[in-house]
Order: structure tokens, then C-alpha cells, then sequence
């Protein structure tokens, strides 16, 4: 068995005058939930085709198709609890003003109570008309020949970004900004080479913040980061918690 690593003197220093705390998560977060990551071995995208279900030509030509691969992908994450990384980001609330910018759409960050979320390729649980753009978050539509319309007869799309899409532009900005603004990035389970969100942790880096990488595996940002953990966020983060509890106490 592989140890879990154990947090430098160096990050408990740097916790114990941080203010602002920035967590830049991706899929690995939400892998201890039982949620499949993209990229790897048991990736979605060795399943599926990205240009088949992930972008607006294929959805205006099969609404359907697209519809149910993300009606089963709700029900999953929908019956997917929050882990002990989404529980940790969320208990250092008590200690830190922290922002969590993620790339994932399965909303574990905010049913582990974390409270500035900012979402940068959308939510599962959203959707809007493509014609009207009027908006049916949390709606629970019910089994169907079809894929949903709006009552002004559009087709009712996923809120979240596709292939080829724009990222939402607030979200984006304010998440640079707290990236820019951080004492420390913590970069939690993403391949970081998905642009323009993997830009985020580099927002920190070029403004000299300390950046802090947790993943099994190595990335694109990893020699650009201060510190890197490998190991699973939900264990590595666990770890960070209770040493830099110990250590205020
Ligand atoms: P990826 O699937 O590209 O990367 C997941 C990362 O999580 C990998 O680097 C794994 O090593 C790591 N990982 C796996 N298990 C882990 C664990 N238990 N703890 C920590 N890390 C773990 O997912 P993302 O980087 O999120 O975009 O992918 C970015 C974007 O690509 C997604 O948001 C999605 C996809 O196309 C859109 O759909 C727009």
C-alpha cells in the first residue's frame, strides 16, 4: 500500500497566514464519489465521442442521443455523494475565505456546503430553451420519446459547455481574479489541458502564489507548481486538514 503524503512544514506555514484560498478542481475530485473521469483508462471520452455528444451540431441533429447521455449522467451524479475532497474544501470555510473554480457540472462542491462556486463549464442540473433562452435549472423532466421543448417550441439544451462553446464570461473573469488575489491555488485532480480553464492555475503562478498540485498522476502543471502530492485529493486533502488543524491548536 501506498503511504498518503504527508503536508510539508513549508504548506502548514503558508496556511497558518493565508487569508484567501483558491481551489481549482477537475474530475479527479469527484473520482472517489464514483463519478468517471474524462481522460484515462476508464475515461468517458475512451467511450464516448466528444464530437458525438458534446458539442451543438451533433444536439440540433440528434437531440435526443444527447438529451439521454445527459439524463444518465444526471441520475448518476444526482446518486453520487460528496468525498472526503469536496468535504475538506468545504470545512476550511471556517478558517479561509475560499473560492472553488471547477470544470466539473456535478454540483458536489456545493452539496458539501462550499458557497463561492464558480462553474466554468456549466452545471448538469441546468438547462436552457436554445431559442428563447429561458431557463429550467433543477427541473426533474420526466422519461420521454423526445427530448424536452420550451413552451415557445425550442429545443431545451444542458447548461454546459460544449465543444467548440464559450466559457461563461463572469464566472471566467472572477475566477482569474481569485486565482490573481489567493495566497495559495490548490490544483485538485484535472489534467490541466483543458484551455482556457487550465489558464486558471497559471493566473496564480505568473503572480507569484504559491500553487499546490494534488494527483496521482503527473500533469502539464505540475513543474510549474511549488509543491505537488500524489495521491487521491480526498486522502492528500484529509491529511492537509488535520495537520494544519493540529498545528493551530
Ligand atoms: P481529466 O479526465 O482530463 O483528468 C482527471 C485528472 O484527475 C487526471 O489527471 C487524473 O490523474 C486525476 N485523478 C484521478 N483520480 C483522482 C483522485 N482520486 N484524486 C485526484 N486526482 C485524481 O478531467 P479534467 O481535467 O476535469 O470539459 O478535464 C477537463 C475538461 O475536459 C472537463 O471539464 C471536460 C473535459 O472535456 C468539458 O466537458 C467542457
Amino acid at each position: 500500500m501506498i503511504a498518503v503524503p504527508a503536508p510539508s512544514k513549508i504548506l502548514i506555514k503558508k496556511l497558518l497566514s493565508a487569508k484567501k484560498i483558491v481551489f481549482f478542481t477537475g474530475a479527479g475530485i469527484s473520482a472517489e464519489s464514483g463519478i468517471p473521469t474524462f481522460r484515462g483508462e476508464d475515461g468517458i471520452w475512451n467511450k464516448f465521442k466528444p464530437e458525438e455528444l458534446a458539442n451543438f451540431n451533433s444536439f440540433m441533429k440528434n437531440p435526443q442521443l444527447v438529451w439521454e447521455w445527459y439524463q444518465f449522467r444526471r441520475e448518476h451524479v444526482k446518486k453520487a455523494m460528496p468525498n472526503n475532497g469536496h468535504l475538506v474544501i468545504s470545512e476550511l470555510q471556517n478558517y479561509f475565505e475560499v473560492v472553488v473554480v471547477t470544470q466539473n457540472v456535478d454540483n458536489l462542491h456545493r452539496r458539501a456546503g462550499s458557497k463561492i462556486i464558480y462553474e466554468l463549464h456549466g452545471n448538469i442540473e441546468k438547462n436552457f430553451c436554445v431559442d428563447c433562452s429561458k431557463r429550467y435549472d433543477f427541473v426533474d423532466f420526466p422519461k420521454s420519446e423526445s427530448s424536452p421543448k420550451c413552451e415557445c417550441g425550442g429545443l431545451i439544451r444542458p447548461d454546459v459547455v460544449w465543444f467548440g462553446e464559450m466559457l461563461p464570461a463572469t464566472e471566467f473573469s472572477n475566477s482569474e481574479k481569485a486565482a490573481r488575489e489567493c495566497d495559495i491555488l490548490f490544483s485538485v485532480g484535472t489534467s490541466s489541458i483543458v484551455f482556457p480553464a487550465a489558464y486558471i492555475p497559471y493566473e496564480a503562478v505568473d503572480s507569484g502564489k504559491y500553487v499546490v498540485e494534488i494527483n496521482p498522476d503527473e500533469t502539464e502543471l505540475s513543474r510549474a507548481a511549488n509543491e505537488v502530492y500524489r495521491g487521491k485529493s480526498g486522502e492528500v486533502l484529509k491529511n492537509i486538514l488535520d495537520e494544519f488543524k493540529r498545528s493551530i491548536n
